[in-house]
């Protein structure tokens, strides 16, 4: 455990979309450790959001880590056009209405261009839904809250995906990540934790106004490593003879 802290990914959705530039260097000053971009085509999920042109917006703006992800109808025809904003992670829906081969050859072009890639399962889907991928995967996003919208409540059932996720992912021997997204915040970041969270999306608990965007990634790092260090200590009963299961490590 020593060493590890979870990376802080800041979701924009519910932030001032009128000054950009002043919400990327607030939250570089919170110390956030990603950018967490929010694509919506008003099909897929109930909302509208923005397209290529403002992940390319936000490249020029900051040297964070920006992670896309993909809450669209046809991550397949659109894909291409997001990884030409060079961000760092692509994650689309494994819910899509595409041929599994679809969503493997996606994942294939992500990584052919230097991108992680990623497949998100929403609250109401099987978690193994995604195993059959798991060796193309480099990230692993666990929804807690229906996606769509910002400033929902966490869905704990949701959260306990989180631990089959890392598994396989820790199995695949790649250095994937478990990414949490959704009601993620204060009071929730240590379920998230416990579950296996490896990256926390938080999104509106950044933009409260009155509330310092700074004290909330800390506090939401300190639950989230709380939680983690929990697992190692109820684990460790039911350890075998080599004692607790190793929480993965971060890959550095
Ligand atoms: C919801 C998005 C989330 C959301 C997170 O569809 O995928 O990333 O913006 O925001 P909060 O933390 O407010 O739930
Ligand atoms: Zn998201």
């Amino acid at each position: 455990m020593s060493g590890w802290r979870p990376l802080i990914a800041a979701s924009i959705l519910t932030a001032d979309f009128g000054h950009l530039d002043r919400v990327v260097r607030k939250l570089e000053r919170a110390g956030v450790d990603r950018l967490h971009l929010d694509v919506m085509d008003g099909h897929f999920v109930p909302n509208l959001t923005f397209g290529p042109d403002i992940v390319a917006a936000f490249r020029r703006l900051t040297a964070l880590p920006l992670d896309v992800h993909l809450m669209i109808d046809r991550p397949a025809l659109y894909t291409p056009r997001f990884l030409a904003a060079s961000p760092d992670s692509i994650t689309f829906h494994v819910e899509v209405d595409e041929p599994d081969e679809t969503k493997a050859e996606t994942l294939a072009a992500i990584r052919a261009s230097r991108c992680a890639a990623g497949l998100a399962v929403s609250p109401g889907t099987a978690v193994e839904a995604v195993r059959p991928f798991i060796g193309a995967l480099d990230v692993i996003m666990v929804m807690t809250v229906e996606p769509g919208f910002g400033g929902q409540h966490f869905i704990s059932p949701a959260a306990a995906k989180m631990r089959s996720a890392g598994e396989w992912l820790e199995g695949s021997g790649m250095g994937g990540l478990v990414h949490v997204d959704g009601g993620v915040n204060r009071d929730t970041a240590k379920e998230a934790g416990y579950w296996g969270a490896e990256v926390c999306v938080v999104g509106s608990a950044l933009f409260q106004r009155g509330q310092d965007a700074a004290d909330e990634v800390l506090r939401v790092r300190e639950q989230a490593t709380a939680g983690r260090r929990q697992a190692a200590t109820d684990d460790a009963p039911t350890a075998g003879p080599g004692g607790p299961p190793r929480l993965r490590p971060r890959p550095e």
